[in-house]
């Protein structure tokens, strides 16, 4: 799998990166197991998880993707061959949400005891917390870096001007820098006044901001949950509106030229819309897999990005 250098830190990770969300939750242990395999098989490298997923899912607490990325890391031995990210910041179980020192101190050591390993490559602040100082915050990930349980540090659903006051903190003070965001990312935009809770979308500035400083923007939630080609899950009503159709027009047209699924269009656009954009993919199915890491086989050319990017702003 082509491979992208994660922000500034020199360390070259996948292209496409499997997100692990409802492994061991929503994915039973045996399905999980296949598509985790299958990336591997497919030459990926970059692992996504959580502290709290999934504990939204009925009949779960928290900690399940985790423990099943733990288990079957050791029935594969093929921890170090991986780079595994994590995260901490949103309520679960009796933890708050926040990012106060000890919680992302407590949270790191149960994230490393539930996957059975010593360093986690990448730890996200899963959310912002306003209300514990950026520079405590900052200073705790630094110090899991500094003890070695830790490698790059990242932040996620952060708005622009946050990642930059975390910056000239990280680098006044000499702590590690985030080096990539993760935040929620389409090719649809939400429709004017919507909300998406709290979920941050990668919003223009936030674009703008990675590309000045070399931020990687991972992008979440990229496919809608299959939303842009599946008749049993419709677009969200956030995303519903008269330009969005015409986008939705624009992405089949381009689709159909290449001969690529609208899925692999949104993944393609995406990734050459900027360099610094890495997707995350996420499949419960291998054929769904195979569709999204297919997209790493397109190219769109330059007046194709020209009609994605106008499509609906006129
Ligand atoms: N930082 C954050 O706040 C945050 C938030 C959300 C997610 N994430 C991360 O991002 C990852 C991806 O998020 P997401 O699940 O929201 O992504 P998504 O791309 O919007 O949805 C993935 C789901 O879409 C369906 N799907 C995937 N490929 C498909 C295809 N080719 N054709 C049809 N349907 C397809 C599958 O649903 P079914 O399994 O139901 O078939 C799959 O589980 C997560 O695993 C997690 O690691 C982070």
């Amino acid at each position: 799998m082509k491979t992208q250098q994660l922000g500034r830190t020199g360390v070259e990770v996948s292209k496409l990166c499997l997100g692990a969300m409802y492994f061991g939750s929503r994915n039973d242990t045996e399905t999980s197991h296949r598509i985790l395999d299958q990336y591997i098989e497919a030459g990926g490298t970059f692992i996504d998880t959580a502290n709290i997923y999934a504990m939204w899912v009925q009949g779960f607490q928290g900690g399940e993707s985790e423990t099943l990325l733990g288990k079957w890391m050791r029935e594969r031995g093929n921890r170090n061959n991986l780079f595994i990210a994590s995260k901490v910041g949103f309520d679960y179980q009796d933890v708050p949400i926040g990012l106060s020192a000890r919680l992302i101190e407590e949270e790191c050591n149960k994230s490393l005891r539930r996957m059975n390993i010593e360093t986690i490559d990448l730890f996200y602040a899963h959310t912002d917390d306003r209300a514990t100082p950026l520079e405590e915050t900052l200073e705790a990930f630094d110090r899991l870096v500094k003890a070695g349980k830790v490698r790059f540090v990242g932040a996620s659903n952060y708005r622009a001007w946050r990642l930059e006051r975390a910056r000239w903190i990280s680098e006044t003070k000499g702590y590690a820098q985030y080096c990539c965001v993760q935040q929620r990312h389409t090719y649809l935009p939400l429709r004017p006044g919507a909300s998406s809770g709290r979920q941050v979308v990668a919003n223009a500035d936030l674009q703008d901001y990675c590309q000045d400083s070399g931020t990687t923007l991972l992008a979440y939630s990229a496919l809608l949950s299959g939303a842009y080609t599946r008749e049993d899950r419709p677009l969200p009503d956030e995303y519903r509106s008269p330009d969005n159709e015409t986008r939705l027009a624009a992405l089949r047209a381009v689709a159909k030229e290449i001969g690529a699924t609208p899925n692999q269009v949104i993944l393609c656009w995406m990734m050459q819309s900027s360099p610094s954009v890495l997707p995350l993919i996420a499949a419960s199915t291998e054929a769904q897999l195979a569709e999204n890491i297919g997209a790493l086989a397109f190219e769109l050319s330059a007046e194709q990005m020209e009609r994605l990017n106008t499509a609906g702003t006129n």
